[in-house]
């Protein structure tokens, strides 16, 4: 008999040791999740734009208010999307702001050499878009041209778009062109990728460039300040933070960049629907990285900025695969699927838990480009996994981070491994505790025990984003094969939590 109760007990103890862990301290709250984390980005690039937020205000087939689609509005509203960067990447720093406004027949057509090279007739510009942030009630995040423009042209632009009526030639410009008032822009990219399409610049060279644009980009007269991002660090080049820190004055600048994309191999990426869990499993060490990214950028922040008031702005990430057989090379349009999930669910936890220096985030990008939230196909429109994770994850704007500690099993490819479970949770204005938690493993379910300090609940609800097969994907034909549904798996005993959460998926649970 005694035999028996030892073996139980070593059973259950191997059990035990199975069990992925999650501490919580609701006690400790300190620091906002800043609702910026959940921004987007829209490029002039593919159909983003173009066939995607903007389809022509002469459009008789298709629902817009001044050409913008009046689908693809509502369900970013849905999201809540706080804040949309425009008008690049690369395109930014070719784009001339001037171009795009006035009367559409007399504006200019240019090529747009990053993106195949197409006519871009320069109808969607800087009204259409500031007036369709409004529509959304987003925040716009004007991205400038540092590479090929010039500090007047920056400065004008400024002047356009935020200084009070009869202050100058371009506040003239923007009554005669039909704003009566000024619009609220806040955020403010100097240059982007300027290592890279943006003037292959040295990081030397570019915060000196940066010094003498920001000098001409005030808004004194404007009770808004402006807040002004600096292009920032591809990856680990931890160089160019340094730089940066180093060498713009602190009155001069609000946050520096970062860009990561998830990518296997930049001259192989594979198919975005058709890969093996080898790929998956490269995909996510990839999107995991954004962990040490972040943590390590922001410690050479620290150095020279140890309150943290400046911020580290992640304004392009996301998956990055091939295109969709038979679409323009060019144009990034790609399908999204549960491993997309996976790098939203993840990527999110960790901007969380990083939300004392990480202020904002931009999905690239928000329509038929790259990890995009929408897909159109004319009239149609489908909403992708990655959207439905930003949707489940709207309860965190804003909310307070409560900070976590999460043990983890690992997540096992032949010799490899990766942390299977990834958390964060936050308590918002109503008192609601938030959890999200990622399973990234392809194969197996994982059981989470979750135990949390300075609370007690009654209540547990959730949702769960789960599907069976990795490569699964939303389609025109099959829009609704991947959607939330309601998780019930939670078992609540007051502070402490059970869950089994199933290979390759994100829930979200609610608590009061
Ligand atoms: O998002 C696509 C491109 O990726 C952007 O234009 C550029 O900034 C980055 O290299």
């Amino acid at each position: 008999m005694k035999k028996i109760v030892f073996l139980i007990g070593l059973l259950s103890a191997k059990h035990l040791s199975a069990q992925n862990s999650i501490i919580i301290h609701a006690d400790k709250g300190k620091d906002i999740i800043d609702k910026n984390i959940y921004g987007h980005f829209a490029e002039h690039l593919g159909h983003c734009i173009y066939g995607g937020f903007y389809v022509g205000d002469s459009n008789k087939t298709i629902p817009h208010k001044d050409g913008v689609r009046l689908d693809v509005i509502d369900a970013l509203k849905k999201l809540k999307i706080p804040v949309l960067r425009w008008p690049g990447g690369c395109f930014a720093d070719t784009y001339h702001w001037r171009d795009g406004v006035g009367p559409k027949k007399e504006r200019p057509s240019m090529l747009n050499i990053w993106w195949g090279n197409v006519k871009e007739d320069n109808s969607f510009g800087t009204n259409e878009f500031l007036n369709m942030c409004e529509l959304l009630g987003a925040e716009p995040y004007l991205s400038g041209n540092v590479g090929s423009g010039t500090p007047q042209e920056l400065a004008d632009w400024v002047k356009y778009t935020t200084h009070p009526n009869g202050s100058s030639p371009m506040t003239d410009l923007r009554q005669k062109y039909g704003r009566p008032n000024p619009w609220k822009v806040k955020f403010w990219g100097l240059g982007n990728e300027a290592w890279g399409c943006g003037g292959n610049m040295k990081a030397e060279f570019y915060a000196n460039i940066y010094r003498q644009y920001a000098t001409f980009m005030t808004n004194w007269n404007n009770s808004d300040r402006l807040y002004r991002i600096a292009s920032g660090a591809s990856d680990d080049d931890y160089h160019w933070t340094e730089v940066m820190m180093r060498d713009i004055p602190a009155n001069m600048y609000d946050a520096l960049g970062l860009h990561h994309y998830s990518v296997i191999n930049w001259s192989k990426k594979g198919s975005a629907t058709n890969f093996s869990e080898q790929e998956y499993f490269i995909t996510m060490q990839r999107a995991l990285q954004m962990e040490e990214l972040v943590t390590k950028h922001s410690a050479i922040m620290d150095k020279y900025d140890p309150q943290k008031k400046k911020h580290l702005a992640v304004d392009e990430w996301g998956g990055w695969y091939d295109v969709e057989p038979g679409t323009n090379g060019a144009f990034l349009f790609q399908q999204n699927t549960m491993r997309d999930a996976m790098i939203a669910g993840t990527n999110l936890n960790i901007f969380n838990n990083h939300c004392d220096r990480v202020k904002m985030a931009n999905l690239a990008q928000a329509i038929n480009v790259l990890q995009a939230v929408i897909l159109t196909k004319e009239e149609k429109m489908i909403l992708t996994p990655t959207y439905h994770v930003m949707e489940m994850y709207t309860v965190h704007h804003d909310a307070t981070l409560l900070p976590s500690e999460v043990k983890s099993n690992k997540y096992i490819l032949g010799k490899d491994t990766l942390t299977a479970i990834w958390a964060s949770a936050s308590k918002d204005k109503n008192g609601l505790t938030h959890i999200s938690i990622v399973n990234v493993d392809a194969k197996q379910a994982q059981p989470v025990s979750i135990s949390i300090n300075g609370a007690n609940y009654k209540a547990v609800s959730g949702r769960i984003l789960t599907s069976d097969k990795l490569q699964n994907h939303n389609s025109f034909e099959n829009p609704n094969k991947i959607v939330p549904s309601v998780y019930n798996g939670a078992k609540l005993n007051g502070s402490n939590l059970n869950l089994t959460i199933p290979p390759f998926s994100v829930v979200v649970l609610e608590l009061k």
